[in-house]
C-alpha cells in the first residue's frame, strides 16, 4: 500500500465530482458503443442475435467465396436481392463460376458476363449511378478490368475502411483510457494492482483493433479474439470504475485513516 502523496479520498469535493461525472459519462459511452456494435452487426448472417458469425462475415467475408458470390447469393444487400430469384439462377451461376475460374478475358468466356451486366447491373454500376464507386462500364462498354478485380475480391472489409476505423478508434480509445488511467493512478492501492488496472483496457483496445486486421487478412478465427476484446474492454472499465468510486467515496482521507 503506498501511503505517500495525495489519493482519491483526499481529493477536494469538486475534483471528486469531476471524476465521478466523467467516469459515469464514459461508462454510458462505452455501453452505447457496445450496443451499437451489436445492433449494426447482429443481422449480417441473416439470423437475429449477435454472434461470432456476424463478425466473421463483416470483417473476413465468406471464407473462399469471391465478392460477386457474396453480393448476389450469400449475403445480398437490398439492391441485389432480385438476383436470388430462380430466373437469374443460371446467369448468376455463370458469373460465380467465371470468377472462381480466374475471370478469363477471352471473348468467348467473357461474353455471357457482359450480357448479364448490360442487362441487369449497369443501371446502378455506372459512373453516374448509385454504385458509382464500382462502375462496370465506361462509355457504355463493359470493361474486363473494371469487372474482374471487383468480382474476384474476397468479401473482407477493405483496407481503406479499416485504416479509417483504426485511426478514429485507436486515438479516441487511447485518450479515454489514458484519462481514466490517470484517475486510477490516484487510488490508494498496491502499485502492482494499479499497473494491471491501467493496462488492461489498453490491452483490450490493442486486441480489438488488431483483431479487425487479423480477422480480415489473416484468419477468420481471430473473430473470436475480436468478440473477447469487447467483453474485456467492458470488464476492464468496470474494474477501474469500481476502484475509483470506492477510493473517491468510500475510503477515508489519509489524515483521518493514518
Ligand atoms: C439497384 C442497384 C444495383 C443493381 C441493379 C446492382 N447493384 Fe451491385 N451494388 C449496388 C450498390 C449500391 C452497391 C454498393 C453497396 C453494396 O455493396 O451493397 C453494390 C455493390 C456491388 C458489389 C460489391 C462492390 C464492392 O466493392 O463492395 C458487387 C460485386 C456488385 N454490386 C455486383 C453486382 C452485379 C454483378 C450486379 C448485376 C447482376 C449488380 N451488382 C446489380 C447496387 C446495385
Amino acid at each position: 500500500m503506498d501511503r505517500q502523496g495525495i489519493h482519491l479520498p483526499d481529493f477536494p469535493l469538486p475534483a471528486k465530482l469531476l471524476c465521478t461525472a466523467v467516469f459515469i459519462l464514459i461508462g454510458v459511452g462505452i455501453l452505447v458503443s457496445e450496443a451499437k456494435v451489436v445492433l449494426k452487426y447482429r443481422m449480417v448472417d441473416g439470423k437475429p442475435g449477435f454472434s461470432v458469425q456476424d463478425l466473421i462475415l463483416s470483417f473476413h467475408g465468406h471464407p473462399g467465396a469471391p465478392l460477386v458470390e457474396v453480393k448476389l447469393r450469400l449475403a445480398p444487400s437490398a439492391d441485389h436481392k432480385e438476383f436470388q430469384k430462380p430466373m437469374y439462377k443460371e446467369q448468376v451461376d455463370y458469373l460465380i463460376k467465371w470468377t472462381k475460374e480466374g475471370c478469363s478475358a477471352s471473348e468467348e468466356d467473357f461474353a455471357p458476363v457482359v450480357e448479364m451486366i448490360e442487362n441487369n447491373c449497369v443501371n446502378c454500376h455506372d459512373p453516374d449511378a448509385v454504385a458509382s464507386s464500382t462502375p462496370f462500364w465506361v462509355d457504355r462498354t463493359v470493361k474486363h478490368d473494371l469487372v474482374a478485380p471487383v468480382f474476384s475480391r474476397s468479401g473482407a472489409i477493405s483496407a481503406t475502411r479499416l485504416v479509417h476505423l483504426t485511426h478514429i478508434h485507436l486515438l479516441s480509445n487511447v485518450m479515454i483510457f489514458a484519462l481514466t488511467g490517470i484517475a486510477v493512478l490516484f487510488c490508494r492501492t498496491r502499485s502492482g494492482l494499479k499497473a494491471v488496472l491501467v493496462l488492461l483496457p489498453l490491452i483490450a483496445v490493442a486486441l480489438d483493433i488488431g483483431s479487425w486486421w487479423l480477422t480480415a487478412y489473416v484468419s477468420y478465427l481471430f473473430a473470436y479474439a475480436l468478440m473477447l476484446s469487447g467483453g474485456l474492454m467492458g470488464l476492464a472499465f468496470l474494474l477501474q470504475f469500481l476502484f475509483v468510486m470506492h477510493g473517491l467515496w468510500l475510503q477515508r482521507p489519509q489524515a483521518e485513516s493514518a
